[in-house]
């Protein structure tokens, strides 16, 4: 018999739903919220109301996408965080709501965790490779910036992580700063494709171990803005290409550098990359030379699974609901990261 998953995910400003059966995607719905772009970042209160404006028509256009009806379903997976609270409450009531309905049970599923396990959701036609066990997964999002040692499908070890800012925060702010607009990675990524990336320089954190920080190099990029817009007015407009450029390389250095020491330290040579940040386009060639350089099996997830969505937590569920992994009704969202035993 056939395994069937309805995941859904609202844990931000993306509504996405999406069917896996047997680890197969089936179909992989998303609306995003372009409400927040008038305002430079997402407002948890819209975003919050644009998943109830959407959720109905995504969760049944995933179903019908799919070919199978709720009488299909063996399982309703929801993000139950981390994320923003206003935005998971949608989700989870929803999926609360469709399971007392239908008598499906319900599997919580970690945001993170999905976002790392994206690599295992199959596809019919391709070739479906997929990392062994155990990996390094780095994950790079807009809230989080970690390396989780994954043992298997339900052991997560987190051995590094930030202590301040998440990458992807840092990309958006050098959009924001330069006028450049939002969501600022993509346009970040973009223009630094045509520009140099050695011509400016900024100051690298000093963090031990394997954690991260994004909140010095924000601020050394603020003060570098205001010291040239002094001499030159002009200055971001004539030279946004190697500005973007040279920054995005700073950032990319300060994730290589502390993923090839934690290769080094577990001598773990299986790499994954996951989360939003991972569609950068410099941040994927740095991975895949520096894989091929040190003998790195390297797996970056197909553009589609690098943002939130639904396929990431129905394919999390999958193997949740395989391990008997059930949630209660009474489950409630849990908003921040460091509340969850990942
Ligand atoms: O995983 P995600 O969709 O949401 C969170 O869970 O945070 O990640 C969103 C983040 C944003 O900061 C966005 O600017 C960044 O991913 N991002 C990128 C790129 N595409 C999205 N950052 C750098 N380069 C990109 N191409
Ligand atoms: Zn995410």
């Amino acid at each position: 018999m056939a395994i069937t998953i309805l995941g859904i995910e609202s844990s931000c400003d993306d509504t996405s739903a999406a069917v896996i059966q047997d680890g197969y995607l089936l179909s992989n719905l998303l609306a995003s919220q372009e409400v927040h772009r008038q305002y430079g970042g997402v407002i948890p209160e819209l975003a919050s109301r644009a998943h109830q404006q959407n959720i109905v028509p995504v969760v049944s256009q995933a179903l019908s996408q799919a070919g199978v009806s709720m009488d299909d379903i063996d399982a309703i997976a929801f993000t139950v965080g981390p994320g923003l609270l206003g935005s998971l409450i949608v989700g989870t009531s929803f999926a609360k709501g469709l399971s007392l309905s239908s008598g499906k049970p319900l599997v919580e599923v970690n945001h993170l965790q999905g976002h790392i396990l994206s690599h295992f959701i199959k596809q019919h036609g391709k070739d479906n490779r997929c990392p062994a066990f155990p990996f390094l997964s780095l994950l790079v999002s807009g809230g989080h910036t970690q390396i989780v040692k994954v043992t298997d499908f339900y052991s997560f070890e987190i051995i590094g992580h930030t202590i301040d800012d998440a990458v992807g925060e840092a990309f958006d702010k050098c959009s924001k700063m330069m006028g450049l607009g939002y969501p600022g990675g993509p346009i970040v990524d973009r223009l630094a494709q045509t520009g140099d990336p050695e011509r400016f320089s900024f100051a690298k954190p000093h963090v031990p171990g394997l954690d991260f920080s994004f909140s010095g190099i924000k601020t050394s990029l603020l003060y570098f803005l205001r010291d040239r817009l002094k001499e030159d007015p002009d200055f971001i407009e004539k030279n946004k290409e190697d500005i973007c450029a040279s920054f995005q390389k700073a950032l990319i250095d300060i994730l290589m550098s502390k993923l090839i020491k934690a290769v080094k330290e577990t001598g773990i040579k299986e790499i994954a990359l996951g989360g939003g940040v991972s569609a950068n386009s410099g941040l994927r060639n740095a991975v895949t030379e520096a894989g091929k350089k040190r003998g790195w099996n390297t797996y970056l997830p197909e553009f589609r699974f690098t943002t939130d969505n639904a396929a990431m937590i129905a394919i999390c569920g999958y193997y949740k609901y395989m391990a008997g992994d059930r949630a209660p009704l009474s489950i409630a969202p849990v908003s921040r990261a460091r509340d969850f035993e990942i």
